[in-house]
């Protein structure tokens, strides 16, 4: 395994797929470090829907640009009938989801699969896409692939936030 901070650093977007199948093997294990983050009260309401058939492929391809032709597509929801809320009324769906889909995320950088956190679509939009029950509100997609040979990160990559413009110690 590598050093924590590698990883995260050395990830950066890709939006240039190479033909390679991803093995099944490998996107178990992608899947699976989505299974098995933190969730408010555990109550596991994220849902990833596999995009990898041809005709779910050409539905998504032809919906937004941002799937960058990646071999699968995973789209993260959560299932509002499921997610916790908090006292104030806010509802835990959409933090949970966001968590699994980062560990899917570095999981699938760890297996040397690239992917790109999208949410520039109309979600309501992408629900009526597919057809999804109301229940189930949509968080973001995720393009998975083995990165093109001239796949590079953007710019943006290396742009961070100065750590003092970040924090405040309390
Ligand atoms: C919530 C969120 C939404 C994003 N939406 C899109 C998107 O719609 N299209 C896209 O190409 N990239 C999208 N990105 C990727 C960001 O542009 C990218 O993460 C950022 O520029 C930093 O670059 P890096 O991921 O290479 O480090 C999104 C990222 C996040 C976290």
């Amino acid at each position: 395994m590598q050093d924590f901070l590698q990883l995260a650093g050395e990830r950066y977007s890709v939006r240039k797929y190479s033909d390679k199948e991803i093995e099944d093997e490998k996107l178990d294990k992608i899947l699976r470090a989505g299974q098995i983050g933190p969730t408010a009260n555990n109550s596991q309401p994220q849902r990833v829907f596999v995009i990898k058939s041809k005709e779910a492929l050409e539905k998504i391809r032809s919906f937004t640009p941002y799937s960058f032709n990646a071999p699968i597509v995973l789209m993260i929801c959560y299932d509002e009938n499921v997610s916790g809320n908090a006292r104030d009324g806010h509802d835990y769906g959409a933090d949970d989801a966001t968590i699994a889909t980062t560990q899917m995320m570095l999981e699938a950088w760890d297996l040397g699969i690239g992917s790109v956190w999208v949410r520039g679509y109309d979600k309501h939009e992408l629900e009526k896409l597919f057809d999804l029950p109301e229940n189930m509100v949509s968080v973001a997609l995720l393009p998975i692939g083995y990165p093109s040979e001239n796949s590079k990160p953007s710019p943006l990559h290396s742009r961070n936030i100065d750590i003092d413009d970040m924090v405040r110690y309390l």
